[in-house]
């Protein structure tokens, strides 16, 4: 039980990767705060959650792009379960815009994955510090992507972009929130079915022979689990990790090791 009592956000709580550091989270003793667009993927996680027991879920409709649903968020958060001790800076992905070349972009495009995926860890991380740097503690964790280190073999520039500013906004932010006890990270998972997008996206986009191709390029020969990513978070948000901060973990298979 390590995180007995504390109390986490997960952004895009109601996905894939939030279902399982909600659960994996609340199994620990954890209250978490499920804060996502989608109001029916956020009832269901709440409620699947709360029947198996642990900590609490809390299910908040809030976009991330909105600094003031944010705040108030975070200050529900705060409310509900008295701290808030860990953000998991997780809503994201690539929003079904489509991989153009780079004379092909659209702004709008560029604005919106960019907002979402940057922006919005912006804005939830400095929801957090103010609370977390009162308590004098607080773990954060971002989610990159292996497309920050290698480029989108199936992901849009914007995305790529985005992932890769996200892993120097947590060395940046980790200089500056470390001496108030703060941690923060970012981990860069290569390609993981969480869910229904996900597997629109590598099996609806990809032929047996390139996915057996890009498996074939990772050194453990599989993709990862959501269990695997969430081990991995879940351990940058321990005492355990007390002494890491700043870095970009890679969960890949081996595919690229920074
Ligand atoms: N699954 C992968 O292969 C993979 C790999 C690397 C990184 N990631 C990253 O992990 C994170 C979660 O991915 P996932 O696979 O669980 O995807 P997912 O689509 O299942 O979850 C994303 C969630 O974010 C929510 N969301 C979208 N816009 C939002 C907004 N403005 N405000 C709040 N929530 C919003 C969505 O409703 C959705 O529930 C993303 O940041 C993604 O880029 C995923």
């Amino acid at each position: 039980m390590r995180f007995e009592g504390r109390c986490a956000v997960v952004t895009g709580g109601g996905g894939g990767f939030g279902k399982a550091f909600g659960s994996a989270l609340a199994a620990e003793g954890c209250n978490v705060v499920l804060a996502d667009v989608n109001q029916e993927l956020l009832a269901k996680n709440e409620a699947e959650i709360n029947q198996a027991g642990g900590g609490k879920a809390l299910a908040v409709l809030c976009d991330v792009t909105s600094g003031e649903a944010v705040q108030a968020m975070a200050a529900k958060a705060v409310e509900s379960f008295g701290s808030l001790d860990i953000l998991i800076n997780n809503a994201g992905g690539s929003m079904g815009v489509p991989r153009d070349t780079i004379d092909q972009v659209k702004e709008e495009d560029w604005d919106k994955v960019v907002s979402l995926n940057l922006k919005g860890t912006f804005l939830c991380t400095k929801a957090a510090a103010g609370y977390m740097k009162q308590a004098g503690y607080g773990k954060i964790v971002n989610l990159s992507s292996i497309t920050a280190r290698m480029g989108g073999q199936l992901t849009p520039v914007q995305y790529v972009s985005a992932k890769g500013a996200i892993i120097s906004f947590t060395r940046h932010v980790a200089q500056e929130l470390g001496p108030f006890g703060i941690n923060v990270n970012a981990v860069a998972p290569g390609i993981v079915l969480t869910g229904e997008r996900l597997e629109k996206m590598w099996y609806g986009r990809k032929s047996d022979e390139e996915r057996q191709a890009y498996v074939s390029q990772v050194p453990l020969r599989r993709l990862g689990s959501p269990q695997e990513i969430s081990d991995a978070v879940l351990y940058l948000c321990s005492d355990q990790a007390g002494i890491i901060t700043g870095v970009t973990l890679d969960i890949n298979g081996g595919m690229f090791s920074a």
